[in-house]
């Protein structure tokens, strides 16, 4: 069975790219910083994919270290992590 690795699994895009993956047969780890246990959206988001054995949630920042371990024996990554929205994303967090 293949693996993907998606960041921002717990957003809009990921979380559906997530659950279509999994119907077509893939494993799907799944990286993102909001945790589905202390964020409500993320926790809806992830609702139907945690069940699955062949999902692997990640709480962790891909700003913030090493992903070596993530990536390990991973076919494909889907990188989906970020701030969509142009004034989210300037100012103060534009470093991020
Ligand atoms: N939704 C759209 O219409 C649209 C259109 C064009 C491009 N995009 C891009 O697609 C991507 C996903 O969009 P979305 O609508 O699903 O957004 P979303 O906000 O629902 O999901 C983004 C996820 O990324 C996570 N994230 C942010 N920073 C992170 C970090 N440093 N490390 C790990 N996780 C992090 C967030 O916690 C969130 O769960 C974004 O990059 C966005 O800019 C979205």
């Amino acid at each position: 069975m293949e693996r993907a690795l998606i960041t921002g699994v717990a957003g809009f895009i990921g979380s559906h790219l997530a659950a279509e993956l999994l119907c077509r047969g893939w494993a799907v780890t799944g990286l993102d910083v909001r945790s589905p246990v202390s964020d409500p959206v993320a926790g809806e988001n992830l609702a139907e994919l945690t069940g699955d054995p062949r999902f692997q949630f990640v709480a962790g920042d891909v700003t913030g270290g090493d992903l070596a371990m993530v990536c390990e024996g991973v076919r494909a990554v889907f990188h989906l992590a970020g701030l969509p929205g142009v004034r989210r994303s300037w100012g103060d967090r534009f470093g991020d």
